[in-house]
């Protein structure tokens, strides 16, 4: 049974990379979250390149764990980096597969928070907002404020990509109990 004193949330990461800024902001946000939000990260590795024709002989298994995860969660937190001033199309990609079926997709009416890291000094900033679009299209419930951008990712992350910078942790675990806020809203 689902305890409803606990907001549970899917943590994805827009990057596969082992050494990647994001995949290691995600799991400080895991370790850093109040104790009554829980995330859990979905690693993207499994989900394929979309195509209507695989989709219309049925979902790949990679795309059917990652949208029931969506489904199963309260909401999902996304960490995005930035690739050429957009989404990479990794994470772009993946929530292309989460906006199907247009009636009745996993990110329908689902709350979604916005986070990223870049070692440039915009910290993923035009990243963050070209997804941010996406889900006008996929009617979630994205949170406006407050923003967390990482920037200059490489003097914030220890070489075993644990996040010490202490203001970086601080903002992120500020970010989190207002992303709790927003999601309770949106629950309960
Ligand atoms: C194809 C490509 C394009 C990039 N474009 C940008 C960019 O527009 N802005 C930026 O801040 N960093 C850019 N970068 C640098 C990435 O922010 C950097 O590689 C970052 O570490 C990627 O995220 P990750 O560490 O989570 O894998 C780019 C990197 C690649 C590979």
């Amino acid at each position: 049974m689902p305890d409803p004193a606990v907001i549970t949330v899917l943590g994805v990461a827009g990057s596969l990379r082992k050494g990647s800024y994001n995949r290691a902001l995600l799991r400080a946000a895991i370790e850093l979250a109040p104790s009554t939000l829980r995330i859990a990260a979905f690693e993207l590795d499994a989900v394929p390149l979309y195509n209507g024709d695989v989709e219309a002989a049925g979902d790949p298994p990679g795309v059917a764990a990652f949208k029931q995860a969506i489904v199963a969660a309260d909401a999902v937190l996304f960490v995005t980096p930035e690739y050429n001033h957009g989404v990479p199309g990794v994470m772009k990609n993946a929530v292309d597969w989460a906006s199907r079926p247009p009636r009745g997709a996993p990110l329908g009416g689902k709350p979604v928070g916005i986070i990223g890291a870049s070692p440039g000094m915009t910290g993923s900033a035009r990243g963050q907002s070209q997804l941010r679009q996406a889900f006008e299209f996929t009617d979630s419930y994205c949170m406006p404020q407050p923003e967390l951008l990482v920037f200059r990712a490489h003097e914030k992350f220890d070489p075993a990509g644990t996040l010490t910078d202490e203001a970086t942790r601080s903002y992120l675990g500020r970010y989190l109990v207002a992303f709790e806020a927003w999601v309770r809203r949106l629950r309960d």
